[in-house]
């Protein structure tokens, strides 16, 4: 499956209250569309203040549904036919009194009716709240929010920063953008919920003096994809990356490092917190014993400076020793004989799942193929994009611990 395609198969009733996030919930509609959902959109009489119907319609590609009343509907029964379809109901933006509405059960409208007569167990209902900060922190607005939450509802957000009313401070609405991630992150199985996930990534850079380093070629793609992976199924992801261009997928803590020493100084306190360590940094074998504190200059010998080198502690290693020590899952980037350089490592490391792949032709692409190497034998997950391959390592993870009491 293409990133494009996440939502394929979904449907999704796209509900919209009044508020100046409106404008943001036509570029939501394109998004999830693009990834593969069909969107049916539902407006409130104060979203139509905000943004045309006709806009929305012609990114929705369906007419848009405002009244209870709506003739076109052969049984006049648009809150029944429309919600039986659907496989989510989102509501983006919902405003403070949609909210207290949803949290009463009342159904005075199309869109509050709809939530009411959607069937609770087939069509979830996932809620992006924006309204000015004094309205969101009212008592009033967060005993609502409880309730629905109670009720069932996913919150998404809100988001902090600047409003549209000149404050600053929590209730905006998301992004379109981080709307989508939420919503694909929704349809995935919960299979890691409650448990709490480190992650290593990227490569490491380990200086040699203030302007030159050694470093390589890992993007931090495959190791940024199983934190996003992990978090959709439900765990608590802390990632440990070294420095890449790489944006933070939502809802995980991220700690950046440089060096290998710092990369085994931030994971190794964490380690027995978390129920599972996953090592795919690219982690400098080596460091320059000392780096210079300035730059290094030709002395006009023609000699190259010679560095001397020291061995860089092993992160994986040093995890998998400790004796309240999480689950670890260690990858092996090779050339060639995977299944032999892997069989190796798992032992050399000590650890009970070693994820192998053909590492250089990897670096740095969205995609590839991996190799499940542990005790029992040998699972090929195919090729393909690397979101797609951390969720089936997630799944082959989870599957291991329910069969892995914690030490
Ligand atoms: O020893 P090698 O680099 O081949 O092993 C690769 C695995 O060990 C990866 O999971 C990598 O993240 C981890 N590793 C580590 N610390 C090191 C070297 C490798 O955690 N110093």
């Amino acid at each position: 499956m293409s990133e494009l395609q996440h939502l394929a198969g979904k449907h999704i009733l796209l509900g919209l209250s009044g508020g100046i996030a409106c404008y943001k919930s036509a570029e939501l509609v394109r998004l999830l569309s693009k990834a593969g959902a069909t969107v049916q959109v539902v407006m409130t009489e104060a979203a139509e203040q905000f943004i045309t119907p006709v806009t929305m319609q012609a990114l929705s590609n369906r007419p848009v549904v405002s009244s209870q009343w709506d003739a076109r509907e052969p049984n006049n029964m648009a809150h029944i036919n429309l919600s039986r379809e659907a496989d989510l109901m989102l509501v983006a933006p919902a405003s403070a009194d949609f909210i207290a509405k949803l949290a009463q059960g009342r159904a005075d409208d199309l869109l509050s009716l709809m939530a009411l007569a959607r069937p609770i167990e087939r069509c979830p209902l996932a809620v992006a709240p924006a309204m000015n900060r004094e309205m969101w922190a009212h008592p009033a607005t967060q005993r609502n929010l409880e309730q629905i939450r109670a009720d069932g509802a996913f919150l998404l957000g809100p988001g902090n920063g600047d409003q549209a009313c000149g404050e600053v401070g929590d209730g905006r609405m998301l992004e379109a953008a981080e709307l989508l991630d939420e919503v694909i992150a929704l349809f995935q199985p919960k299979r890691l919920a409650g448990l709490k996930l480190l992650i290593s990534a990227g490569p490491t850079f380990e200086p040699i003096d203030p302007v030159r380093g050694i470093t390589n070629h890992s993007s931090g793609k495959m190791g940024f994809a199983i934190a996003r992976a992990a978090r959709e199924a439900g765990a608590e992801v802390t990632l440990v990356a070294g420095p890449v261009h790489l944006p933070t997928p939502r809802g995980v803590k991220r700690i950046d490092v440089q060096t290998a020493q710092q990369m085994f100084d931030a994971v190794l306190p964490l380690a027995a917190s978390h129920r599972v360590f996953v090592a795919t940094a690219a982690v400098a074998d080596w460091r320059p014993a000392a780096a210079a504190d300035h730059k290094i200059k030709k002395d006009g010998s023609g000699q190259a400076p010679s560095i001397a080198m020291t061995e860089n502690p092993d992160i994986l290693a040093a995890v998998a020793a400790l004796p309240q020590g999480p689950y670890c899952v260690g990858f092996a980037a090779e050339s060639q004989d995977l299944v032999t350089h892997g069989r190796a490592k798992l032992i050399r490391k000590g650890v009970p799942l070693i994820v192998g792949n053909i590492g250089p032709a990897t670096f740095g692409r969205d995609d590839n193929a991996l190799l499940l190497i542990d005790a029992e034998g040998e699972r090929e997950i195919p090729h393909n994009d690397k979101l797609t391959l951390a969720r089936e390592l997630v799944r082959g993870i989870a599957e291991r611990l329910l069969h892995t009491q914690r030490p």
